[in-house]
């Protein structure tokens, strides 16, 4: 591989000043402007593609080009001008250190980010995202590559784990605030992948098609809430085509949604080899990343020859280069970071904080939280000796502590690329020793079923944890829980009739098992501290207040599509047009709006989630107007503290039938306690998208209070006259 030259490096790092604070965003756009204005065409050109430093050939191990921050992405700085070196890191779920290049380099793993969804708490995305800000800071990096706000269409997605689940609301607010917390340390965030980038396989290929109404009312709904409250200073364009071009060379979704539209003012990066043409940038990318992987460098003498050409305006290259100057001034990424040391106790803190608050507690039969007296607990399976499962790709961080484990596999044939199965060092075996020192807890691998079983008779109580790995870059074949571990569970829970599973994965699994055990819990992937939070869960320090904010179907068949679209194709696989089309049947019913408009009942449905106590809500009372604000009270009826999610649902819209999250929050309540809780309608989930744009009609509109998706009560109606929304 060949890199271009490079300007003059000021390399991060090596001096200069804190972070420092975001500028109003009306001087950032002067500044921007004052700053580009001096520029010579060479230097605009300069920014409109980063590097990959890092140089992988197949069959050789990866190398490194000395020098440059050992990052996915980097644009050296231009001195005179005092434009700092931009140099981007992954991102979702903590710092990333690719392939394990910055020797001994870790970070704060977080959970898998269906746990921040499910904890349905904006307050928690904004402090990981500040956390991960801080991390990224203070390892010399000012662009974050995350958050992620696909919507989770298809349960076998292997990404779903690094997305926040299947309803554009939460998404949105979740991801507009991880966005916020990034910023807030002085580092970009960019949020990705723009968009209907929801899938993997195929996922550099296939052609997303999706009417525009639908797309508006859901993924797109995602990206335009979070957008609007992060204030991102990048929005990354995905793989995949949508609507029959590439989504990084999509005028409509970048020139007239993202630009236009929504009136976004900072800089459209590409996702990594995502770019096959300089005319990208008329479209609306600004910037080539990682060109290295790209068959060509695009973005510097291929989009210099149109330029030269008169097919690239004057007008265009300033725009892009004031895009992203304006981002890294407004959000105070302008200044080289200083490398700082990180205190991983407190960010431990942070990603035990989201686990617990994330952790759902799908079914308790009295057996949790388990009794701190003296009993036999045996835990079976799920690496629980050794630590928690991580996914896997470019999301999976080097854990502190370094990897428990890593369960090695070759370089995939679908990918190609290197795959194995990291364990973060948060031993749950260790943790439920130290929160429950009465008990005496032993461990058995689950390898032979019968032996375990065997083992379970004997013991007051059985933990099984169970696993699912997945990855960026492969698809689920299917929702089961694979090698076994079914049998395992049932054998387990014939033997002992106080068996707990414990589940860690990174999408729904079903559940044949379900009805023998006497509690599950989801962890997802539990990150740096993912073991303590479980044994909290467990032994009741932490009441569990997690919610589930993806259904889990009772059966494959409940889902909008068959087996998935050309699984088992490579990677990169040359199809026809009509074999790389990828259509979503469910539009813009995504999950629980799919299950409830077919009637499905699921496994457990989106919002359901089970505490140590009780909660009773009051009448709903609603007023109209411009939107629709509901309020209503809530008594913790229990003996102990806990947290109550409340989900206010739009059931009817002017007579058609919907479900939709309109609202939802978050209440701390002590036992007997009572509090008033008001919720205001984000007023596009009142409307439908028409070939105008948002319109609120005229009519009654019905809500009820959700326990979850399914279970809802009390219910109200409002009346609202007609109403269109700007775009
Ligand atoms: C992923 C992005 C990631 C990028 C850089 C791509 O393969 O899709 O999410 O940010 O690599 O590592």
């Amino acid at each position: 591989m060949k890199l271009v030259p490079l300007f003059a490096a000021i390399l991060i790092g090596t001096g200069g000043v804190a972070a420092a604070a975001p500028a109003d965003p009306a001087d950032a756009d002067r500044r921007a402007a004052a700053t580009e204005a001096q520029m010579t065409d060479a230097e605009r050109f300069h920014l409109l593609h980063s590097h990959l430093p890092i140089i992988i050939e197949p069959g050789k191990p990866a190398r490194l080009i000395p020098g440059l921050p050992v990052v996915p992405g980097v644009v050296t700085g231009i001195e005179r001008l005092g434009i700092p070196v931009i140099a981007e890191s992954d991102a979702s779920l903590g710092v990333v250190n690719p392939f394990q290049l910055r020797e001994g380099d870790v970070a704060t793993a977080l959970p898998a980010s269906l746990a921040l969804a499910a904890s349905f708490d904006p307050a928690l995305a904004y402090a990981s995202g500040a956390m991960i800000g801080g991390e990224a800071h203070a390892k010399g990096f000012n662009v974050l590559l995350g958050p992620g706000v696909n919507l989770t269409r298809d349960p076998r997605n292997g990404r779903n784990f690094e997305y926040l689940g299947e309803d554009p609301l939460l998404s949105g607010i979740l991801g507009g605030e991880a966005s916020r917390g990034i910023q807030s340390a002085g580092v970009v965030s960019s949020i990705k992948h723009f968009a209907l980038n929801d899938q993997e396989t195929l996922r550099r290929t296939l052609d997303a098609r999706m009417e525009e109404a639908a797309l508006r009312e859901s993924d797109l709904l995602a990206f335009e809430i979070a957008i609007e409250r992060g204030q991102p200073g990048a929005v990354m364009c995905a793989y995949n085509q949508v609507g029959g071009f590439y989504a990084c060379d999509n005028d409509f979704l970048l020139n007239q949604v993202l630009k236009g539209d929504w009136g976004y003012k900072g800089w459209v990066m590409s996702d990594w080899a995502a770019v096959h043409d300089a005319s990208y940038f008329n479209a609306g990318l600004d910037q080539q990343s990682g060109a290295e992987l790209d068959r060509k460098v695009w973005f510097d003498e291929p989009l210099k020859a149109e330029y030269a050409a008169g097919r690239v305006s004057k007008e265009r290259l300033s725009d892009a280069v004031r895009r992203i100057l304006r981002s890294l001034y407004a959000v105070g990424a302008d200044h080289p970071p200083v490398q700082t040391p990180i205190d991983y106790d407190a960010d431990g803190k942070v990603a035990q904080a989201e686990e617990a608050a994330g952790i759902v507690l799908l079914k308790n039969e009295g057996v949790l939280p388990l009794a701190a007296k003296p009993q036999s607990i045996l835990v079976v399976g799920g690496y629980a000796i050794a630590g928690v499962m991580a996914g896997g790709g470019s999301s999976q961080v080097t854990p502190v502590g370094g990897e428990a484990a890593i369960i090695p596999n070759d370089v995939h044939w679908l990918v190609k690329r290197p795959v194995g199965q990291l364990i973060v060092p948060s031993a749950p075996v260790r943790a439920l020793k130290a929160a429950l020192p009465a008990a005496k807890i032993s461990y058995d691998s689950g390898y032979d079923t019968d032996e375990a079983a065997v083992h379970a008779a004997r013991a007051d109580v059985v933990i099984v944890f169970a696993t699912k790995w997945q990855t960026e870059g492969l698809d689920a074949g299917n929702l089961s829980l694979p090698g076994g571990q079914d049998e395992l569970i049932q054998a387990v829970a014939k033997a002992n009739p106080n068996t707990v599973v414990v589940l860690e994965t990174g999408n729904p699994v079903l559940m044949p098992w379900l009805a023998g055990v006497k509690a599950v819990i989801e962890a997802w992937y539990p990150g740096q501290k993912g073991g303590e939070a479980i044994a909290a869960v467990l032994s009741g320090t932490v009441n569990p207040s997690g919610r589930l904010p993806i259904t889990f179907p009772a059966s494959e068949d409940q889902n909008p599509r068959g087996p998935l679209p050309a699984l088992g194709q490579e990677d990169g696989s040359q199809l026809s047009a009509e074999e790389n089309m990828v259509r979503y049947p469910e539009g813009a019913d995504a999950g629980y709006r799919w299950f409830a408009a077919h009637d499905h009942q699921p496994l457990f449905p989106f919002g359901h989630g089970l505490s140590y106590t009780r909660f009773e809500h009051g009448a709903l009372a609603l007023r109209g107007g411009d939107t629709v604000k509901a309020s209503f009270s809530v008594r913790n009826i229990g003996e102990r503290e806990g947290q109550y999610v409340a989900q206010l649902y739009l059931l009817n819209a002017a007579g058609q039938p919907v479900e939709r999250l309109a609202a939802f929050g978050k209440l701390d309540l002590q036992p007997g306690e009572s509090r008033k809780l008001s919720l205001e309608v984000d007023p596009r989930l009142l409307a439908d998208w028409d070939q105008h744009g948002w319109l609120i009609k005229a009519g009654e509109y019905r809500f009820a209070l959700g326990e979850s998706a399914r279970h809802l009560g009390p219910v109200a109606t409002v009346k609202l006259g007609e109403r269109r929304l700007q775009p």
